[in-house]
């Protein structure tokens, strides 16, 4: 288990779209955590550029985190919400794609990674198969006690439990109107619900950024930790300007479907605030919205762009990664420590 090798539980989150690039991967995996390459939204060509720079850069472990695809959503779901935003913005085609699911699985099984990962579902048990074959571990994400069932059913080594925290999109295995009535379920309770429930190692992930939310997560029995947001100000991460120097400022998260047609994270702003009934339309809506995106973050525009942050962003610090990463270990281990000592009487 690549788990047990790592000097330090500290998983770095991949972030597709822009943060995720093979310098933070390897800064992280240099640091003794995991680094962490994101292929959302990329071919499988530039996927194979980006491990052989992150080899180039680092002989660590580390991981490559892959989008399960959906299936497309027929154009009169969402036909109304492109017209009106058409009138006001530039906007791209609503095309469907698997994100170059077949040809990324070709390539990792002929060329292994230690880690694959996976969000918004689950892989076959035959794709786990052929993974495994290549000796590569398989991690899949999962929001849910049945998710983490359906997982561990199809080979997955390690679940990746996403509380609803966390940055960016929502993992979950089908994204659908009628459960936004549901709570999702925060880190601390998925993580006791699952270890209560599944025999797999549990990697937490959502809102944990100081060395205390890390001591929390592993006391409630997660074998390591996947931080998103807390890397997105480090200088190796291709974090945008706009992002960036937004993530400091008091601005309350809202999960929204405004910019891609799935649930994700990010700060509110007037997109957010203007679309509340944008229809679930993955990718559809994001490939339609990055026109707009793109024109709002040359502006500087910050109400018209997609800033996925996980509730705790505020805390994020302007520091390199490896740095980020000792100092985090350090405190995790000190808040540890300190509970232990001074927080439980003998009774
Ligand atoms: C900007 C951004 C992009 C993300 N992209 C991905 C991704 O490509 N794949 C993935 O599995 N998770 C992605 N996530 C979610 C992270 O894996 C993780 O669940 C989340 O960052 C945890 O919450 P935190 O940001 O509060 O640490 C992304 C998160 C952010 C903030």
């Amino acid at each position: 288990m690549i788990l047990d090798e790592l000097r330090t539980p500290i998983v770095l989150a991949p972030m597709a779209g822009g943060p995720s690039t093979p310098e933070l991967a390897a800064a992280v995996s240099e640091a003794g955590g995991l680094g962490f390459l994101a292929t959302g939204y990329l071919s499988a060509a530039d996927t194979g550029e980006r491990i052989a720079r992150l080899r180039e850069l680092s002989a660590a472990p580390f991981g490559v985190n892959l989008f399960a695809p959906g299936a497309a959503t027929a154009p009169d779901r969402f036909a109304a919400y492109l017209d009106r935003l058409g009138r006001q913005f530039p906007l791209g085609e609503p095309k469907f794609d698997d994100d170059d699911w077949d040809a990324k699985l070709e390539r990792l099984t002929a060329d292994p990674v230690p880690v694959v990962s996976f969000t918004f579902g689950c892989p076959s048990a035959q794709e786990i198969e052929r993974l495994h074959a290549a000796r590569s571990e398989v991690w899949v994400t999962v929001t849910s006690v049945p998710e983490a069932r359906i997982a561990i059913e199809a080979g997955a080594d390690v679940l990746v439990a996403q509380g609803s925290e966390a940055g960016g999109h929502r993992a979950s295995f089908l994204d659908r109107a009628e459960d936004d009535a549901t709570d999702p379920l925060s880190v601390l309770a998925l993580l006791q619900l699952l270890t209560a429930a599944v025999d797999r190692p549990i990697v937490a992930t959502g809102g944990l950024i100081t060395g205390a939310g890390i001591a929390a997560a592993l006391a409630a029995g997660a074998a390591a930790v996947q931080l998103g947001t807390a890397f997105l100000r480090c200088p190796e991460a291709g974090t945008s300007a706009l992002h960036r120097d937004a993530l400091p400022i008091e601005t309350p998260t809202m999960l929204t479907r405004a910019f891609s047609g799935r649930r994700a994270r990010g700060l509110r702003n007037q997109f957010i605030l203007d679309n509340p009934d944008a229809p679930v339309a993955y990718p559809e809506i994001h490939y339609a919205t990055s026109p707009l995106r793109k024109a709002a973050r040359e502006a500087g525009n910050a109400d018209a762009v997609n800033l996925w942050a996980g509730q705790t962003h505020t805390l994020a610090v302007e520091a390199p990664a490896g740095e980020v990463v000792r100092n985090l270990s350090a405190a995790a281990k000190s808040a540890l420590n300190q509970a232990l000592s001074s927080r439980i009487q003998s009774c």
